[in-house]
C-alpha cells in the first residue's frame, strides 16, 4: 500500500524487516501466499489483487494496517532502503572496467548485484518525503545524518547504479524533490549544499554518465570545479590513468545544461508557460521539443522545408507556432506532432511569429516587409501591417494584445494598435537593422536589439524618443527579451555571449558558454531560468540568480591552432584574442603571451625550443634561450594511442573511450604527443591531459 509501484520478492526484502525466520524468497513468497486475498504474485512480483483493495484497506483497516500511522511505514522504507543502498553499492558494480564502456553493451548480470535495491535506488527519496518531516527523518537531514552519510560516501556509486538500470532521470527527480525538501526543513545546511552541488553534477555530466556508467568516475570528477563538494568528497577516486588533469573552473558555472541535437544552428528557443518544456528552431529545419527538467529531446517535428527561424508556444502549451524560411508559418499540436495548419501568405521568408496572449491570433513577420495577423483557429489572415520599408524580423504582442511591435531591416520599430492595425508609432534611433523586440509586462516600456550592437529601451506611451542605450555589447545584438515579472532584461549577441540587465540599464552579468553567436534568448515563466539558442547548435539552460563572472585562465576568444614542441615540454596556442601563448605543457603554467595580431595557426617550434613557426613568421622565443637546446629526437614518430573522435566528443585511447568531454571542453584545435593532449577550446582554455599509458595498456590489455 505504500510502495510506488510492483515490487520484486527481492526488492522488497531491502526495504523491510524480514522476520528471522524468513530465510530466503521462497520463504517471503509463504507469506504473501497466506495473504491471498488481497496480495498475488506474478512471477517474482507481488502486487494487490485489485487496485480496490487498497481503498478497502485504507477505508475499513487504516488503523490495523498502520497502527503507528503511514509515515512510520515510508519512514522505515527509506531507511532500510538506505541501508541496503550503503551494503550494496560500490565503485564498478559490474565490473566493466572500461572507463568508456557503452551502456548499450552492458548485459544484466545473474545473479544481479543491483535486483534487490533497485527499488530502493529510485524510490528511497519518495519515501523521506511522505515521512518528513516527522521527527526521525529530521535526524536523518542532519548535516551528519543518514542521509548526508550516503551523498558523501556513496553518491556517485549511486549515479552509476541509476546509469546501469537506466533510470538516471529518475533519480535526478529525487535529488530535485530532496532540495525543496531541504529548502523548508535545513535551510543554510551542509547537507542542502551538497545535494545542491549533487543535482549541478548529475545535470552536467548526464550525457556521459547515461551513455558510459563509468564515465561518473572520470569525466564527472575530472571536468567538475575543482570546489564542487561532490569532486572534493570523491577525489580518491579519479581515475589513476590520468597523471596530470587539466585546470577547470572554481565553481559551477551559470550554464545549468547544455542540450544537444540539432544539426545545425538553432534560431530561436521558448518555455512553455509552466516551465516544463523548451522548444527550439533550427536551420536543420526542424522543431524539437525537450523536457526542461532532464534535457530530453521528447520530439522532432518535421514538416518545413527550410531553416525554422521562431517557434513560440501559446500560453497554454497545447499549440506551437513555427515560421521558416519556407515562407510558410506552421501551427503544431504540442503533444502530438500533427501540424494543425499551415499559414500561406507571406512572399518571403517568415522571420517570426507569435501568440496573443489569448492564443487566439497569431502574428507573423517577414522579409516582405509586412507583418500579418492570422486567426489561430481557422487559420484566415485577418490583417496585413504595412509600413515597414525592409524586412520584418521580429515582433511580440503587448500582455494584454491590444498592441503589437514591430522590429525591421529598416533600423525602426513600429507600434501598431492590433484592433484596427494602424501604426501608433514608428521608433527611430538605431542606426542599422533592428532584431527583436520586447514589451515590458505593463507595455510602458519596449526594448529593442540591433545590429548597431546596442539595446535601446523606449518609453511606449509618452514619445518616441529613446529612453536608454545599453553598450556593453561588443558585436550585434540578435535577441532581446524581459522576464515575465519585468525586472531583468536579457540579451543576446553575436559575440556569443548572453548579457542580464536590471530595467534601468544596469548590466548585472554576462553569461559565456557558448562557442558560437547567440541568436536566441528567453526566460521561464518564474524567471529562475534562462535558455538560449546559438549557432554553435546547442541550446542551454542558465541559472539567473545570483553567480560571480566567470574568469577564464587562457586566452579570451576561441583557440585556432595548438602545437607541441617535439620533446613535448611546450606547447603553443594561437587565437583570435590576437595573442600567441606559449605555455609549460607539463604544468599548464602560461610563460609567455605574444601579441601579435590575429594568428590562424602555430606550425612547429625549431628543436632547441627558441623559435615558433606560425602562419605570420617566425617568432623568436628569447624567454628560453638559456634553457638551452633540448635533448629530444625530432624523427619520434607521433604516439597513435590517443586521438580526439571525428565529433570532438571524447578521448580514445587505442579506440578505447577513455573520456567523455563536456561541450564547453570539445576542442577547436587539439595536438598530442606521446602522453600529453592539448586541446585548445572556444572559451579561449588551453586543457593539458597527461595519461599513463602504460596503466592504460595493462587496462585493455587484461580486459
Ligand atoms: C520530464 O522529466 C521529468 C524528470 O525526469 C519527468 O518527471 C517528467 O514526467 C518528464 N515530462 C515529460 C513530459 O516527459
Ligand atoms: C503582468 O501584468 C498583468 C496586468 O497588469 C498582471 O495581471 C500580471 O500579474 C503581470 N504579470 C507579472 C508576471 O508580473
Amino acid at each position: 500500500m505504500t510502495v510506488y509501484r510492483h515490487i520484486a520478492l527481492n526488492e522488497l526484502a531491502s526495504c523491510i524487516d524480514v522476520p528471522e525466520e524468513v530465510e530466503d524468497d521462497f520463504d517471503l513468497a509463504g507469506i504473501i501466499g497466506l495473504c491471498g486475498s488481497f496480495l498475488t504474485l506474478r512471477g517474482r512480483t507481488i502486487s494487490l489483487v485489485h487496485q480496490s483493495t487498497k481503498d478497502f484497506l485504507l477505508r475499513e483497516a487504516v488503523d490495523e494496517v498502520f497502527p503507528n500511522g503511514e509515515d512510520m511505514v515510508h519512514y522505515s522504507i527509506f531507511s532500510k532502503s538506505l541501508r541496503a543502498l550503503a551494503r550494496t553499492l560500490q565503485c564498478d558494480l559490474y565490473s566493466l572496467v572500461s572507463p568508456g564502456y557503452p551502456i548499450d553493451q552492458v548485459k544484466q548480470l545473474d545473479p544481479d548485484p543491483l535486483a534487490a535495491i533497485r527499488y530502493a535506488s529510485i524510490y528511497w527519496a519518495n519515501h523521506l518525503n511522505r515521512c518528513s518531516p516527522s521527527k526521525n527523518a529530521i535526524e536523518d537531514l542532519q548535516d551528519s545524518g543518514s542521509v548526508g552519510i550516503f551523498f558523501h560516501d556513496n553518491y556517485l556509486h549511486w549515479l552509476e547504479a541509476l546509469s546501469l538500470s537506466r533510470s538516471l532521470s529518475e533519480g535526478v527527480d529525487s535529488i530535485r524533490r530532496l532540495e525543496r525538501l531541504l529548502e523548508t526543513t535545513a535551510e543554510n545546511s551542509l547537507l542542502l549544499s551538497r545535494v545542491r552541488d549533487a543535482r549541478r553534477f548529475v545535470l552536467y555530466h548526464t550525457i556521459a554518465i547515461e551513455n558510459h556508467p563509468l564515465q561518473v568516475y572520470s569525466s564527472g570528477l575530472i571536468f567538475s570545479p575543482a570546489r564542487s563538494l561532490t569532486r572534493m568528497q570523491f577525489t580518491t577516486q579519479e581515475p589513476a590513468w590520468i597523471i596530470q588533469k587539466p585546470t577547470i573552473r572554481e565553481r559551477w558555472s551559470a550554464c545549468l545544461q547544455t542540450l544537444e541535437g540539432h544539426s545545425d544552428s538553432v534560431c530561436s528557443v521558448i518555455f512553455s508557460h509552466d516551465s516544463k518544456l523548451i522548444s527550439s528552431a533550427s536551420e536543420d529545419t526542424t522543431v524539437k521539443i525537450w523536457n526542461a527538467s532532464n534535457g530530453h529531446c521528447l520530439h522532432t517535428f518535421q514538416g518545413h522545408s527550410d531553416p525554422v527561424n521562431s517557434v513560440t508556444f501559446s500560453h497554454d502549451s497545447k499549440l506551437l507556432a513555427s515560421a521558416s524560411n519556407d515562407e510558410t508559418v506552421k501551427v503544431w499540436d504540442a503533444s502530438s506532432g500533427h501540424c494543425l495548419q499551415t499559414l500561406e501568405g507571406h512572399s518571403e521568408l517568415v522571420f517570426s511569429v507569435t501568440f496573443s496572449y489569448d492564443s487566439k491570433l497569431l502574428a507573423s513577420a517577414s522579409d516582405d516587409a509586412t507583418v500579418k495577423v492570422w486567426e489561430t483557429s481557422s487559420g484566415h489572415c485577418l490583417q496585413t501591417l504595412k509600413g515597414h520599408s525592409s524586412g520584418v524580423s521580429s515582433l511580440t504582442f503587448s500582455y494584454d494584445s491590444k498592441l503589437l511591435a514591430s522590429a525591421s531591416d529598416d533600423a525602426t520599430v513600429k507600434v501598431w494598435e492590433t484592433s484596427s492595425g494602424n501604426c501608433l508609432r514608428t521608433l527611430k534611433g538605431h542606426s542599422s537593422r533592428v532584431n527583436s523586440v520586447t514589451f515590458s509586462n505593463a507595455s510602458e516600456l519596449l526594448a529593442s536589439a540591433s545590429n548597431d550592437a546596442t539595446i535601446k529601451l523606449w518609453d511606449t506611451s509618452s514619445s518616441e524618443h529613446c529612453l536608454q542605450t545599453l553598450e556593453s555589447h561588443s558585436s550585434q545584438v540578435n535577441s532581446v527579451t524581459f522576464s515575465y515579472d519585468s525586472k531583468l532584461l536579457a540579451s543576446a549577441s553575436e559575440d556569443a555571449t548572453i548579457k542580464l540587465w536590471d530595467p534601468s540599464g544596469h548590466c548585472l552579468q554576462t553569461l559565456e558558454g557558448h562557442s558560437s553567436r547567440v541568436i536566441s534568448v528567453t526566460f521561464s515563466f518564474n524567471s529562475k531560468f534562462l535558455a538560449s539558442a546559438s549557432s554553435d547548435k546547442t541550446i542551454k539552460l542558465w541559472d539567473t540568480s545570483g553567480h560571480c563572472l566567470q574568469t577564464l585562465k587562457g586566452h579570451s576568444s576561441w583557440v585556432s591552432s595548438v602545437t607541441l614542441s617535439y620533446d613535448s615540454k611546450l606547447l603553443a596556442s594561437a587565437s583570435y584574442d590576437e595573442t600567441v601563448k606559449v605555455w609549460d605543457a607539463s604544468t599548464g603554467r602560461c610563460f609567455q603571451t605574444i601579441d601579435i595580431g590575429t594568428v590562424a595557426s602555430v606550425k612547429s617550434f625549431d628543436i632547441t625550443n627558441s623559435y615558433l613557426e606560425t602562419d605570420r613568421g617566425t617568432i623568436c622565443l628569447s624567454l628560453f634561450s638559456e634553457r638551452g637546446p633540448t635533448n629530444t629526437d625530432p624523427e619520434m614518430p607521433r604516439f597513435k594511442g590517443y586521438n580526439i573522435s571525428s565529433n570532438g566528443r571524447y578521448i580514445s585511447f587505442n579506440s578505447n573511450i577513455l573520456l567523455w568531454l563536456p561541450p564547453e571542453y570539445r576542442p577547436i584545435s587539439s595536438a598530442g604527443s606521446l602522453s600529453t593532449i592539448c586541446l585548445g577550446c572556444a572559451s579561449g582554455q588551453v586543457l593539458f591531459f597527461t595519461f599513463d599509458s602504460p596503466r592504460l595498456l595493462n587496462l585493455f590489455a587484461t580486459h
